[in-house]
């Protein structure tokens, strides 16, 4: 079965820049805290005639444009995100209006940081069995309006952001003999294998309680700050490493293939810290992983494949590379991917 191919990336972060500095006047924080624990300098913020869906669209143009593939003949849309514009109807469904892609189905999914990469392994399932021919994949969040703005624990961490990848049907003949020594030992190109997991007895380490069926918004709740994000920052980054080297040993090992091969590692950036360990646990140099979060913080969904448009546009990825990519979110949901461009 012909693998998938990505054929095409777009990002895109909102104007408005939020410095470590702007925080100080917020919270009891300072740059060198932020820097230091973080590795975040600034951020992004969304305006507040933007929504997510907006964010969703500017990045799905350039996608589409690099792509060459047109609105109307996309088949699927899928989204990553856990602030779509409002609760019902999806943003996903928002995105197909307003890129005029008319014969798309288009569906949300809720994996928060990790939501694009279960987003493209959904995606990539559809394009794999032949049941779709385009598929737009998105990670968006407009975090800014769940975290709450006198926490320091979380105020500091999160940005703004969209990224979007296009996917399409590769051929049989979508391989790369030069890679792999020779045409008996030909070696498949595009996505290789997704592997996603989740622990739903670890949903309170990072949640927003309020806004649910459980919880539904109420002046009282809302009052109690109860519609905002709240985090375990310790848990969650015990949690992250651990998980994210064990989800990337396992995806491949499944092609039978060590760290040592991986040419790039795209990975949600939440903490500089949780990176730097899961690489230095994977044997992986710092320098093979695309960085990004000093300029855009923990932008959850779109972080993933805004790193992978800004490296691949940065002429980083040659093809044949082996891409290890990387996520973690709220659930906790994680999981890994392996590419070969
Ligand atoms: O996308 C997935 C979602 N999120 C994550 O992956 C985040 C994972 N966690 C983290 O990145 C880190 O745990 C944090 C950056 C959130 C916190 O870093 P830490 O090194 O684990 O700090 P800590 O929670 O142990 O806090 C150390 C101290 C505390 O003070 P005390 O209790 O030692 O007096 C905090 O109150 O730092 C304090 N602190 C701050 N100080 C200045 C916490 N936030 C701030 C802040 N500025 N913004």
């Amino acid at each position: 079965m012909p693998r998938t191919q990505i054929l095409g990336t777009g990002s895109y972060a909102p104007a408005r820049v939020v410095t470590n500095q702007d925080l100080e006047q917020l919270v009891d924080t300072s740059d060198a805290w932020i820097r230091e624990r973080t590795g975040i300098q600034e951020r992004r913020q969304a305006a507040p005639d933007e929504a997510t869906s907006d964010l969703a669209v500017q990045a799905s143009r350039q996608a589409l444009e690099m792509a060459g593939v047109a609105p109307e003949d996309v088949d699927l849309i899928v989204v990553g995100t856990v602030t779509a514009d409002m609760p019902m109807p999806s943003c996903a469904a928002l995105v197909q209006a307003k890129l005029g892609a008319r014969k798309a189905f288009a569906f949300d999914v809720s994996a928060a940081c990790a939501g694009a990469l279960y987003a493209l392994s959904v995606a990539d399932q559809f394009v794999r069995t032949g049941q779709v021919k385009r598929a737009l994949v998105v990670g968006a969040d407009v975090l800014s309006r769940a975290v709450d703005w006198t926490d320091r624990n979380t105020c500091v961490l999160f940005g703004d952001g969209a990224g979007a990848l296009v996917l399409g049907a590769g051929s049989d003949s979508e391989e790369d003999a030069s890679s792999a020594g020779g045409p008996e030992n030909v070696a498949p190109r595009g996505i290789l294998s997704t592997h996603l997991r989740t622990d739903g007895t670890l949903a309170d380490i990072l949640c927003i309680p309020a806004g649910g069926s459980r919880t539904p918004v109420t002046s009282d709740n809302v009052d109690a700050n109860l519609h905002k994000l709240k985090m375990n920052g310790k848990e969650v980054f015990r949690f992250a490493v651990r998980s994210l080297v064990e989800s990337t040993q396992t995806s491949l090992g499944a092609h039978g293939m060590t760290p040592g091969q991986v040419d790039h590692v795209i990975a949600h950036q939440a903490n500089l810290r949780i990176l730097e360990a899961v690489l230095e646990r994977l044997e992986i140099p710092r320098e093979k992983c695309w960085l990004n979060l000093h300029k855009y913080g923990n932008t959850s969904s779109a972080s993933l494949p805004m790193s992978l448009d800004e490296a691949w546009r940065a002429g980083r990825i040659k093809r044949g590379d082996v891409i290890a990519m990387m996520a973690i979110g709220a659930g906790m949901a994680w999981g890994s991917a392996v590419v070969r461009w």
